[in-house]
């Protein structure tokens, strides 16, 4: 019933408002449950334009989970080096590239920031690549991101209160015709939005009705054995209700709100946190909108005290990403991916786009200053 209600709704013009806020200059849009179904349509589409099993190259400080739908393409991984500062390994890449070229190259804009998006495209052009730039953490185009890709993903569902959504922009005229026919191709089942909804619901009753819980400590000799994400939709479209409640956002000036209070959150993070210990907030230029504030440690066990500390304190503090298995066999390799992940720790208020965040800022000025973690 909700479905076909919030059916009416998504309007073509809906989908032009969607088109403007992503699609930018490039040439197609299509509205995924996921980011992760990006993957696989740039692969088969790539497969179509090509023909041969594609080489797609990910960076190895990636989530094993956000790779599902790649796992089940058949193409084939490989998990190029980043450095300290998170951008491409680039004289590891040109090392690889020798060995064997990619068919795919991912480059990922990590927690919202621009990520090297000149650089990749040299490099894509010289190794004959295409050029996925992976802005499941950025909320909408800024800056550089979204500029030399051949394809760009984006995961709404991070951002917006909605049960799923991914969004794929595709560039140039033969790549979206390939993708496109993909896409035809695939299953019309839509994601489905009732449970999300309901289980909102619940959600919102506990929250006015019962105390909140602090997040729990975790034994801070298993950094590494906490995963994150939730189970993938197996259905590839975005429901009708996520692009109704996208359409929404940006009709009214709620995108702008949520963009504004996700900035708020995190200055007031991370300028509370930088004099935590050794702990720094990784920059972030001013023109864009941070997904988390993520502080860098310099080391892996002072590292797991403060993530103990911060969830005590009352901050949703976690590690990330979970891993590929490859790079986890391969420490010599992928030492800074390694290192990464049991250094860096992702901090948010707690905030996930349902109007807490206005309470917790409320909160803020007694309850989160420096003196707090002394
Ligand atoms: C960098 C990155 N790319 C892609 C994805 C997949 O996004 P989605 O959960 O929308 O499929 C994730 C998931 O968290 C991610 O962190």
């Amino acid at each position: 019933m909700l479905e076909r209600l919030t059916g009416e709704v998504g309007s073509k013009n809906g989908n032009a408002l969607l088109r403007a806020v992503w699609q930018g200059d490039a040439d197609d849009l299509h509205l995924l449950s996921q980011a992760r179904h990006a993957f696989m349509l740039a692969i088969h589409g790539l497969a179509l334009s090509r023909r041969g099993v594609p080489c797609v190259w990910f960076p190895d400080y990636f989530c094993e989970s956000g790779l599902s739908s790649v796992r089940r393409s058949g193409a084939q991984v490989a998990f190029y080096p980043v450095t300290n500062s998170l951008t491409p390994d680039w004289n590891a890449c040109r090392e690889m590239a020798v060995r064997q070229r990619p068919d795919l190259f991912v480059l990922v804009h990590y927690f919202g920031r621009e990520a090297e998006g000149q650089n990749a495209r040299a490099f894509c052009d010289e190794v004959g690549a295409l050029l996925l730039e992976d802005a499941a953490h950025v909320m909408r185009p800024r800056g550089t991101i979204a500029r030399h890709g051949d394809l760009i993903c984006y995961s709404p569902n991070k951002f917006f209160p909605v049960p799923d959504g991914g969004i794929l922009v595709v560039r140039g005229s033969e790549l979206s015709q390939c993708v496109a026919k993909t896409a035809q191709g695939q299953p019309r089942a839509r994601a489905p939005a009732i449970h999300w909804v309901a289980k909102r619901l619940v959600r919102s009753i506990k929250r006015h009705m019962l105390p909140r819980k602090p997040p729990r400590p975790l034994p801070t000799t298993t950094l590494d054995a906490e995963l994150s994400g939730t189970a993938p939709f197996v259905q590839l479209w975005m429901s009708r209700f996520s692009r109704w409640r996208l359409e929404r956002s940006f009709r009214s000036n709620e995108a702008e709100q949520l963009a504004n209070a996700l900035l708020t959150g995190h200055r007031h993070l991370s300028s509370c946190l930088a004099g935590y210990g050794d702990m720094q907030p990784i920059g972030f230029a001013d023109h864009l909108i941070p997904y988390l504030t993520v502080m860098q440690c310099n080391d892996e066990t002072r590292a797991g005290r403060y993530l103990n500390e911060l969830r005590s304190a009352g901050v949703e503090a976690f590690t990330w990403p979970e891993l590929p298995p490859e790079v986890r066999a391969d420490q010599g390799r992928h030492r800074e991916a390694l290192r990464l992940r049991r250094t860096l720790l992702c901090c948010t208020l707690g905030w996930r786009g349902n109007g807490t965040l206005t309470e917790f800022l409320a909160t803020l000025p007694q309850n989160y200053t420096p003196d707090v973690w002394h």
